[in-house]
C-alpha cells in the first residue's frame, strides 16, 4: 500500500551507471518524493554528470524534477574520475536523448540549503557521490544539521577492503576532506558503504532478460549495463547507489550499528580510509549499515522497476 505522505528527498549524484538506477528507484518508490537532484564531479566531470542526470530524468518521464549543478571538483585535491568503470560517458556508452527540461538557477549547495530551510526538519538527502556539495553547504550554513531530517551517504568501507585502493571506497577517496567535514558534523548521517553495497548485485542473467522488455526502466538498465557485461566482461555488478535509496525508503533493508566515523585525510596510501570509533564520546556518532537483507532489497528493486528477479 502506498504511504499517504511521501518523504521529500534530494539526491546528490555523479551519474554514473548505478546513480542512474538509484534515480530511477527513487522516482518510482511511493515512499519518496524527489524534490531535486544536485550534481557533482565524481564518476565523471560535473557537466557530464549534470547532462546524464537530466537525460535519465527525461527518459523516465520525470522532467519536472529540478537539477542543480554543483561543485566541479573536490575541495583540495585534483579530481579523478571513474570512466573506466562507468564507460566513456558515465552511462556505459548508452546514448539517451537530450532533455528539454529547465535547470535550476541555484548552485547545488545553495539549493540544498534553501530546500532544507523550506522543509525544516522533514527533508532527507541521499548522497551518492563525493561529498563536496554537502560539505560546502555545511560551511555556508552551519545550522544545516538542524534542518535536515536524515542524510544517507553511499560511502566508506568499514569492515571490508576499498574498491579504489585497498583502503578506500571511491566516493570518500575522491574528496576525503569533504567526507571528513560531513563525518565531523552533527548531521544525522547513515553511512551505507561497501560492507553492504557489494552484496546487492545486478547479474548477467537479469540483464539478458531485461533486454526483451520494452518499458523505460528495463531499456535504461539494459542499455547502461552493456559496458559492464560486454566491455568489462563481469558476471554481475554492485548496486551501490540503489541500496542507499532503499535504505532511506525502507530502513529495515539494512542492519545498522552506531559509532563515530573518521576519515583519513593524509597524504599516504591510506587516504580515504573510513574507520569506526566506538564510545569515544568526543565525536558525533552516526549510523553505519553493516548488514543487509539481500533478498528483500532484490525484490524491492526488481518489483519497483518492473525487472526480472533473476
Ligand atoms: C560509488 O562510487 C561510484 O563509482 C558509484 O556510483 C558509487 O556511488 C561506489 O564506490
Ligand atoms: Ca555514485
Amino acid at each position: 500500500m502506498a504511504p499517504d505522505n511521501p518523504r521529500p528527498v534530494i539526491l546528490d549524484v555523479d551519474t554514473g551507471v548505478d546513480d542512474a538506477l538509484a534515480i530511477a528507484l527513487a522516482c518510482r518508490l511511493p515512499e519518496l518524493e524527489v524534490i531535486g537532484v544536485t550534481t557533482v564531479a565524481g564518476n565523471v566531470d560535473q557537466r557530464q554528470a549534470t547532462e546524464n542526470t537530466r537525460r535519465v530524468l527525461h527518459f523516465l518521464g520525470a522532467i519536472d524534477v529540478p537539477v542543480a549543478p554543483g561543485m566541479t571538483g573536490p575541495l583540495v585535491r585534483p579530481h579523478q574520475d571513474a570512466r573506466a568503470y562507468h564507460g566513456p560517458n558515465g552511462l556505459g556508452g548508452f546514448e539517451l536523448p537530450p532533455s528539454p527540461g529547465r535547470m535550476v538557477g541555484a548552485h547545488a549547495p545553495e539549493f540544498i540549503i534553501q530546500a532544507a530551510r523550506e522543509h525544516q526538519g522533514e527533508l532527507d538527502m541521499i548522497c551518492l557521490a563525493p561529498l563536496t556539495n554537502l560539505a560546502v553547504a555545511l560551511r555556508l550554513e552551519p545550522e544545516l544539521p538542524r534542518f535536515l531530517h536524515r542524510v544517507v551517504v553511499m560511502g566508506g568501507a568499514f569492515t571490508v577492503p576499498g574498491n579504489i585502493t585497498p583502503y578506500a571506497e571511491f566516493n570518500i577517496w575522491v574528496d576525503p576532506e569533504a567526507a571528513a567535514i560531513v563525518a565531523r558534523s552533527e548531521l544525522p548521517v547513515t553511512f551505507v558503504g561497501l560492507d553492504v553495497t557489494t552484496r546487492v548485485r545486478f547479474t548477467r542473467e537479469q540483464w539478458e532478460r531485461c533486454r526483451g522488455l520494452d518499458h523505460a526502466e528495463a531499456r535504461l538498465i539494459a542499455g547502461i549495463s552493456t559496458w559492464a557485461f560486454e566491455h568489462r566482461q563481469v558476471d554481475s555488478y554492485a548496486l551501490h547507489d540503489p541500496l542507499c535509496v532503499a535504505a532511506l525508503a525502507v530502513p529495515s533493508v539494512v542492519g545498522l550499528d552506531q559509532a563515530a566515523v573518521t576519515v583519513d585525510t593524509g597524504l599516504w596510501n591510506t587516504v580515504g580510509e573510513t574507520r569506526l570509533l566506538r564510545g569515544d564520546g568526543a565525536r558525533p556518532e552516526h549510523l553505519i549499515a553493516l548488514d543487509v537483507d539481500v533478498e528483500r532489497f532484490t525484490v524491492l528493486f526488481s518489483e519497483t522497476l518492473g525487472l526480472p528477479l533473476a
